[in-house]
Parts: structure tokens; sequence; C-alpha cells
């Protein structure tokens, strides 16, 4: 569904990717694990068509997307849940669920409304208060909902446990799985390797731009480098 081939990003002089290559097939979860400054949120904005790579594609069924705006991205199906959420403050937690939504319809909004509030009942009950007014980790559910009203096929994350306690961390991923059953595609970077390694099906380690590691769960789970750098073993 996604891959990504060989791309190279720049910040003026500094590159933060080198030859970073990733594949996301149907209906699967990848995590991609890696240290605070390795380049995670880099390669979601690259893929999101926040940040345009200097070299290297984007591919999304086949096709070439590292040119296009952010919007085009969402209308074929790829939906982010940014760093920290940011979510629009201001708003209500209904108003930033229907902007989620800004490609849809009425109907279909409230449809996926419904079963976004189904995911977080804390929502629900907050639909009508600021999003400011959110403690956290709600501000974190909202994010994750407003990505979901898009009605994605594949949900792009940058690290959603950060700040969360361990309790919403569960909750949070357990949210995930669903979504899994759902046939919603994700491809989460996280510092969280225990948390991330248990609801995906595959995952990459990204060291200083570069990825140095690839393999199912189960078996980078395993790995010395792993457990050293991210699983305190
Ligand atoms: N806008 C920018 N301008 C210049 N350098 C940047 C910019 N954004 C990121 N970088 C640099 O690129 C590298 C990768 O940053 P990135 O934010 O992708 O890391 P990260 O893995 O998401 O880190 P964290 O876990 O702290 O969120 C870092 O060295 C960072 O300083
Ligand atoms: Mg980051």
């Amino acid at each position: 569904m996604l891959t990504i081939h060989d791309l190279d990003v720049f910040y003026g002089p500094i590159q933060a990717l080198h030859g970073v290559s990733l594949q996301v097939n149907q209906g699967e979860a990848v995590a991609v694990l890696g240290a605070n400054g390795a380049g995670k949120s880099t390669l979601i904005k690259a893929i999101m068509g926040l940040v345009r790579p200097k070299s290297g594609a984007v591919l999304l069924d086949g096709k070439p997307i590292q040119e296009l705006p952010p919007w085009e991205h969402t209308a074929r199906g790829l939906a982010l849940v940014p760093e920290g959420g940011r979510v629009f403050r201001d708003l209500s937690v209904e108003q930033n669920l229907l902007l989620g939504g800004y490609l849809r319809d009425e109907q279909a909004n409230r449809e996926q409304m419904a079963w976004v509030y189904q995911l977080f009942p804390v929502l629900a009950e907050r639909r009508r208060q600021q999003a400011k007014t959110l403690s956290g980790g709600e501000q974190q559910m909202l994010a994750i909902g407003r990505a979901l009203m898009a009605r994605p096929r594949l949900l792009l994350i940058d690290e959603v446990s950060m700040g969360l306690m361990p309790i919403l961390v569960q909750k949070v991923f357990q949210v995930l799985g669903e979504l899994r059953r759902q046939e919603v595609s994700i491809l989460l970077v996280e510092q969280n390797a225990a948390a991330a390694l248990d609801v995906v099906d595959r995952a990459y380690v990204l060291e200083n731009g570069r990825m140095v590691l690839e393999g199912p769960a189960d078996v980078l789970r395993q790995e010395p480098k792993v457990q050293a750098a991210y699983l305190g073993g």
C-alpha cells in the first residue's frame, strides 16, 4: 500500500533522513522505533507531504505522492495524528472532530463521529467543551478521533504514547487494535517500543536518520540492540 524508497530529507544543510526505505502492506500495522532526533517525525511528515524530500519516492498504491500537497494525501486515504496532538484549542471537541472530516459529507461525518465516541466515550461526554479544557490524555484521544473522521485507509501516528500514563497508553493501543479489526492500516513512530511491539506486525529501527533494523515484531523484541536501547533489557 505504502512504499518509501531511498528517501533523503534535508533541513538546510542538515540531512535528517539518509536513504530511508519502508513498506506498509494493506491491513498491516507497522512501527518505526527511534530515539529523540532519529528522524521519526521527519519521516511521518515526508509521507504526509509536510516536508519535501530531496530525493527518493513515497508511493501510495504504486503512485508517487511526494510532490502532492498534504490535503491530496488526505483525499487519498492518509490521516495524521501529529506529535503532541495539536488539537484546535479554542474549538470544541465536536468542532475538532468535524474538521477532521472536512472532505466528507454530513451523513458520513455523523456516522463516523458516533464511532469515534464509541471508541472514546470520554469525548462524547465532553463534546461541547473547548479542547484546551481537556487533559493531555483526552487531547491525545481527540487527535486520534479527529484523524479517524477522515476514514483513513492508512493512519500515521507520531508518538501517541508521549506524556500519557501507562493506563492511557494501554487504552490508546487497545483502540489501535480495534482499528486493525476495521481494516485500517497503521504506521506509528514511537519511543515506547514495548507498547508498540505489542500491537504491530512488523517494525523498523531508525538511528540517526538511517534504518538499521527491520523485522517481525516478535523477532525485534528479542534483538539485543532493541532490548538495550528501548526495552531496558
Ligand atoms: N525544521 C527543522 N529545521 C532544522 N532541523 C530540523 C527541523 N526539524 C527537525 N530537524 C532535525 O532533524 C533531525 C530529526 O528530527 P525529528 O523531529 O524528525 O526527530 P524525531 O525522531 O521525531 O525526534 P523526537 O523523538 O525528539 O520527536 C533532528 O536532528 C532535528 O534537529
Ligand atoms: Mg518526533
